[in-house]
């Protein structure tokens, strides 16, 4: 197995090599004056595994051709087999058709790496788990949550109420609180489908005085954490914590998330930040090892 580190995640596809002890293949990048990729293996791949880390967040558009062309040019190069690593699935959150005539975008973007030539494809996190149905390839969706909870239990946290600020994170913060121990709850929380204003049901939580953490999958303009966390503090609670896998952070979205109350946000390495705190390469090295 040999590790092709993207472009957008270099660092996370350097700590997976190093953490399963295997080779890495440099790519070669430029960027065209008219803004195209230019990708290019700087050693041979025939006959390889590779596996391709390369995440899809902002700027997605780029993040994806990139992708694309890393996943066709090594099968074009006669690699063995394609595992594309992309904790974050870029537009994985339009999943539905709301509205009459709209696309339904990560179904074009799951065809797209499947006819690129993927084997096998490797994510954390995926906004909607059922998204998973629509891949025709091996998939595998891993969980972060678990090292972001014991993150936190190790540095304070342990004994604080999990949040979910929408019914979609109910899971995770079901397994938030089997790590923290104190209990957990949802926010339902409707969004306005042409404003994207998100607004909470009332809810009652014991949370008097209490430590508290927001587990989500996302954080990117920080309105859904907003809404969390005001919720809780408004309830009395103590200190809050907003934890997300992914930070996409959008303009503002710190300073927004602890303008409402938390004290502390923090994210994982799925996306480079400066609340990447959390790095998910040991579940990915643990993942690529378990099919080896
Ligand atoms: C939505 O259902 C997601 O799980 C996140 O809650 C949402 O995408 C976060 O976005 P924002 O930070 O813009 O509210």
């Amino acid at each position: 197995m040999i590790i092709a580190p993207g472009p957008a995640s270099i660092e996370l596809g350097l700590k997976i090599a190093e953490l399963l002890g295997v080779r890495t293949v440099p790519i070669e990048l430029k960027t065209f004056p008219d803004g195209e990729s230019y990708i290019r293996y700087t050693e041979d791949v025939g006959g390889e595994d590779v596996v391709i880390v390369q995440n899809t967040c902002p700027p997605q558009e780029v993040n994806l051709i990139q992708l694309v062309l890393l996943i066709d040019a090594a099968k074009d190069l006669k690699a063995n087999s394609v595992t594309a690593i992309v904790p974050y699935l870029a537009y994985a959150r339009q999943m539905k058709r709301t509205r009459s005539g709209e696309a339904i975008s990560v179904k074009s973007i799951i065809k797209l790496i499947e006819k690129a030539g993927a084997d096998r494809f490797v994510t954390v996190d995926i906004h909607d788990k059922a998204i998973l149905k629509w891949f025709n390839i091996r998939v595998q969706n891993l969980s972060a949550i678990p090292l972001l909870a014991n993150f936190l239990k190790d540095h304070g946290y342990a004994g604080a109420f999990s949040l979910a600020p929408d019914d979609g994170a109910l899971e995770a913060n079901k397994k938030a609180d089997k790590i923290l121990g104190g209990g957990y709850g949802c926010l339902y929380k409707d969004r306005d489908v042409i404003t994207g204003k998100v607004e909470a049901k009332r809810t009652k939580f014991d949370v008097k005085g209490r430590d508290c953490v927001v587990f989500d999958d996302i954080v990117s303009t920080g309105e859904t954490m907003e809404v969390a966390i005001r919720t809780l503090k408004n309830q009395g609670a103590r200190r809050v914590c907003a934890a997300c896998v992914h930070p996409i952070l959008a303009a503002g979205a710190i300073e927004r998330v602890l303008g409402s109350g938390a004290e502390l946000i923090i994210g994982t390495d799925s996306v480079p930040s400066t609340i990447s705190i959390v790095s998910i390469a040991p579940i990915i090295a643990a993942a690529l090892e378990r099919k080896a």
